[in-house]
């Protein structure tokens, strides 16, 4: 029989046949009721909708893997039901909406925003014990143009946080907001639920390598020239979240802090991806749909609209119009995210040293996640309209000399 060289023998290493099945972490993955995860994500407010979008027509939303049936009533209210009529099961989605409600087109029974039925028609006095009878609801807010849900335990509802970022609007300022699920990097995609982990597209925000590799080497330039430059990279963890400053030396002499936040549960704040000079004018959530899918709302504050216009990630073409040939020869985000599949498998990653930012992140989720389990208060929810301010550190800061007028490096 022949044998292997014993100089050879690395050759008998790192086969695929021993390789050990992998999982993700169960403690951080989890989005539904009951689960560890579930239940700490559970404990804040996250975007549901765009503002503009809920109407008087239902529609059928998910969130946490709860579908539900999003609508505002004609005087205004949004309301957010759990979908299954209380009487028999009918669908409200196939129900009408009316001044004071959502009436179920089974047998009109009418729900208030808030669950409260006012009115059973077939019963008598429409309704003797209708008061006593409440559909499932869950509590919304509308802020900078967006609807927020609070699916948590009712006695530990937080306060609906404000943003420094989007406060304070100037003169010709205004909040523009996009739902489209990805947001400018595979835009244009018509489905906002995008088909991975939701943690997998917002650990990317405290990975300042990948911009280098990804966005600016691997597949050309996608953000801007200035990217090339493999930033010096400092991790900050922060009152509930973790900061990077990715430092750069151009060569005009100029060098630039870039900061960028990622903030528990869900929530980023990008500095300008063209490198525009000044403090970054986005917040962005990455929202669990389910177990495998997101959706990403952002809120910009701008002096013009467009600011969510289809970018162009190769070629001037935006990422539906990429050709699957093209998206492999010049991938983005959503190949890089979407390419460790519906869930990462946790427990094969190498994380290496450019992943300091994603340790200190897990970390500080896992805690949170324990505190939640423990019965305690998770990092940045607070039941103060006076502590409802949040701020973020974002932007690009450059040094002496000042900065062209162009956007690029
Ligand atoms: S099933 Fe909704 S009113 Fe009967
Ligand atoms: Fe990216």
């Amino acid at each position: 029989m022949k044998t292997i060289p014993i100089h050879d023998v690395s050759r008998l290493q790192g086969s695929a046949y021993h390789h050990a099945p992998a999982h993700p972490d169960d403690t951080l993955v989890g989005v539904g009721k009951g689960t560890q995860a579930g239940e700490y994500l559970r404990r804040y407010w996250h975007p549901i909708g765009v503002a503009a979008e809920v109407t008087s027509r239902p529609q059928m939303v998910r969130l946490l893997g709860e579908d539900l049936v999003l609508f505002r009533d004609k005087a205004g209210r949004p309301g957010l039901l759990y979908p299954r009529c209380m009487h028999r099961g009918t669908s409200l989605y196939f129900g009408r909406v009316e001044e004071e409600g959502i009436r179920c087109c089974y047998h009109g029974w009418l729900f208030s925003v808030e669950g409260h039925c006012l009115n059973q028609p077939c019963e008598p006095d429409g309704g003797q014990h209708r008061d006593t009878a409440r559909q499932p609801w869950y509590p919304v807010e509308e802020r900078y143009g967006l609807v927020f849900a609070y699916m948590g335990p009712p006695e530990k509802k937080p306060v609906l946080p404000r943003y420094d970022i989007l406060e304070d609007l100037e003169e010709g300022e205004f909040i523009e907001v996009n739902g489209s699920g990805f947001a400018g990097f595979a835009d244009d995609v018509k489905d906002p639920h995008v088909p991975y982990h939701w943690l997998q597209n917002w650990e990317n925000i405290v990975d300042p390598y990948h911009v280098h590799v990804l966005h600016a080497t691997f597949s050309g330039i996608q953000f801007a020239e200035g990217f090339k430059i493999l930033p010096k990279v400092d991790f900050e963890p922060v009152e509930s979240g973790v900061i990077y400053h990715a430092y750069r030396e151009f060569e005009d002499g100029r060098s630039m802090d870039r900061i960028n936040s990622a903030l528990l549960p869900n929530i980023s704040a990008i500095p300008d991806i063209d490198l525009a000079p000044g403090r970054g004018s986005w917040v962005g959530w990455h929202v669990a749909v389910d177990d495998t899918h997101f959706r990403g709302f952002f809120a910009a504050r701008t002096r013009k609209p467009g600011r969510f216009a289809p970018f162009k990630m190769h070629n001037g073409k935006s990422w539906l119009e990429l050709s699957e040939q093209e998206r492999q020869d010049f991938p983005g985000d959503f190949e890089a995210q979407g390419g460790q599949g519906a869930i990462t498998l946790h427990s094969e990653e190498h994380l290496a040293t450019s992943d300091r930012g994603i340790g200190l992140l897990r970390r500080m989720m896992k805690k949170q996640i324990a505190t939640v389990a423990e019965g305690g208060d998770p990092l940045g929810v607070h039941f103060h309209e006076e502590q409802a301010l949040v701020k973020i550190r974002s932007g690009n800061f450059y040094t002496d000399p000042a900065p062209h007028e162009t956007t690029t490096a």
